[in-house]
C-alpha cells in the first residue's frame, strides 16, 4: 500500500457523523442540517436540456483538452467576468469539478525528491488542500485566518524559511468557511513571495459567484493582470460550475492561468484519465454562456443572508460575509468554545445539524483557529434556512436565560 495514505486525516464529515452517532435528534422537530457545503437551488433548464439534447456524445471518447468550443466558452466567461483575454488553447483546460482539479494539480506540481516540500495552505481550509499535499509527498504548513481582520489569512505568520520550501500555496478567495475574500494588496503580496521563492498559487474560486457586496470578488488573474503580471507566472485560478449554476453533480470546472503550468498539467490528466464527458463539455457551454441564472440565483442566496444573519447575530457573533454560503460563527461564551458540544447539543435539543468549526482547521503551533466556531451553510430554501435559526436562536437563548 501507499505509505502515504495512513498520513490522511479522516474527512469532517466522518468526524460528524461519529460525534452525532449517539444523539437522539428531538422528534418534535423535523430535522435540518446546515452542515454540508451542498447547493440546494434548482438546477437550471437550459443546462439540463443541452445534457439531454447531447447523449449521442457518450458513444465517443473525450479529448481532455475539451473540445475548443468548451474553452472558447470558459474563456468569453473570463472576459466578461474578470475583463481578461485568455488564450483557450494554451492558458484554460476544463477539469471534473475543482476539486479533482486541486488534488491533481499538487500531484502535477510538488517535487517530493525536494528536501521539505512544502505546501502553505490556509485554516481553516478546504479538507482536500491537505489530502493533495501529503499524497504528492509534501509536508503542509498551515496559516491562520484572523478573525479580527474579518478573518484574511495571516501570511506575515508564515516563516521566511517555510517560504523558501513553499512548492505550492492553496488560497480561497471567497473563503469556505470564512467567506473572506482577498483584496489586490494581499494578492500583490503572495505574487511578490512567489517570485521570491518560486511557488505556486493554486487559488480556489468556486465560490466567486455568490456574494454580499456590490463589488465582485477580485479574481487572481484579474489581480495579476491589474499589477501587471499578463502572463500569470505561477499562478492557476481554479473555477467551478457547483455553486454558481447549481451543478454540484455535474462535476464541471475549469483552471485558467500560466500556460507553462497547464500544458504539463494537461500531460499529467491525460495518464491520470481526468477528460470531461462530452455531455457534462456540451451542459458547461451553455451554463458558461448564461448569466442570468447566476443572477437570479445570487439574488436568492442575498434574501436568504439577508433574513437569517441577523436572526443570529441578535445571540451569536456571526455577521454577513464577504461572499459564499456559509455563515461562520462563535459559540456563545457559555459553551466555553466547545464548538463539538454546541453541535451535539444544538441536534439533540433542536434537530439542527451545525459542523463545528474545529473539524475544518488543524491545531497549529498550539492554536486550532477554528475552535469555537461553528459553520452553517445555508443551501436549503429561505424558509427551511429561517426555521433553523429561529431553533438555533431558542437553543442559545434557553443556555444564557434558563427559564
Ligand atoms: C473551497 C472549495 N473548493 C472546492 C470545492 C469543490 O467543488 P467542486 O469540486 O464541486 O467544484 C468545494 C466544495 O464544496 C469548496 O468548498
Amino acid at each position: 500500500m501507499n505509505p502515504l495514505l495512513k498520513r490522511l486525516q479522516p474527512y469532517p464529515f466522518e468526524r460528524l457523523r461519529q460525534l452525532h452517532a449517539d444523539v437522539t435528534p428531538n422528534p418534535a422537530y423535523r430535522p435540518i442540517s446546515l452542515g454540508i457545503g451542498e447547493p440546494k437551488h434548482a438546477t437550471p433548464e437550459l443546462i439540463k436540456a443541452a445534457l439531454s439534447a447531447s447523449l449521442a456524445g457518450l458513444a465517443s471518447y473525450p479529448a481532455t483538452a475539451g473540445e475548443p468550443k468548451l474553452r472558447q466558452a470558459m474563456a468569453g466567461w473570463m472576459q466578461r467576468r474578470y475583463g481578461l483575454a485568455l488564450d483557450p488553447a494554451t492558458q484554460i483546460l476544463p477539469v471534473n469539478g475543482s476539486r479533482e482539479a486541486l488534488f491533481a494539480l499538487a500531484q502535477t506540481i510538488i517535487d517530493p525528491t525536494q528536501a521539505g516540500a512544502t505546501v502553505v495552505s490556509p485554516n481553516p481550509f478546504y479538507q482536500i488542500y491537505e489530502g493533495a499535499a501529503l499524497l504528492a509527498g509534501a509536508d503542509t504548513w498551515f496559516a491562520p485566518s484572523d478573525p479580527a481582520r474579518n478573518f484574511a489569512v495571516d501570511w506575515a505568520a508564515v516563516p521566511q524559511e517555510v517560504w523558501a520550501k513553499t512548492q505550492l500555496l492553496f488560497v480561497c478567495s471567497p473563503g469556505n468557511p470564512t467567506g473572506a475574500v482577498m483584496g489586490l494588496d494581499e494578492w500583490r503580496l503572495l505574487f511578490e513571495l512567489s517570485d521570491r521563492y518560486g511557488f505556486v498559487i493554486a487559488s480556489d474560486e468556486c465560490y466567486s459567484e455568490i456574494y454580499f457586496r456590490e463589488e465582485p470578488p477580485l479574481g487572481s488573474l484579474q489581480a495579476a493582470a491589474q499589477l501587471g503580471r499578463h502572463d500569470f507566472k505561477n499562478i492557476i485560478a481554479l473555477t467551478s460550475l457547483s455553486k454558481r449554476s447549481n451543478v454540484p453533480g455535474l462535476r464541471s470546472g475549469f483552471v485558467a492561468g500560466d500556460a507553462a503550468l497547464i500544458k504539463p498539467f494537461l500531460l499529467y490528466r491525460t495518464y491520470h484519465g481526468s477528460a470531461m464527458s462530452p455531455i457534462v463539455q456540451a451542459a458547461s457551454i451553455a451554463a458558461w454562456d448564461d448569466e442570468a441564472h447566476v443572477v437570479a440565483n445570487r439574488a436568492m442566496y442575498r434574501e436568504k443572508f439577508a433574513k437569517v444573519t441577523p436572526l443570529l447575530a441578535a445571540v451569536m457573533n456571526v455577521a454577513l460575509p464577504d461572499a459564499g454560503f456559509y455563515l461562520w460563527a462563535q459559540v456563545p461564551a457559555c459553551f466555553a468554545g466547545d464548538d463539538a458540544a454546541f453541535s451535539r447539543e444544538l441536534l439533540a435539543l433542536y434537530n439542527v445539524v451545525v459542523l463545528p468549526g474545529s473539524y475544518l482547521a488543524r491545531e497549529a503551533r498550539g492554536q486550532n483557529p477554528g475552535a469555537g466556531r461553528i459553520r452553517m451553510a445555508l443551501v436549503a430554501e429561505t424558509a427551511e434556512c429561517v426555521e433553523a435559526a429561529e431553533r438555533i436562536v431558542s437553543f442559545i437563548q434557553s443556555r444564557t436565560h434558563p427559564t
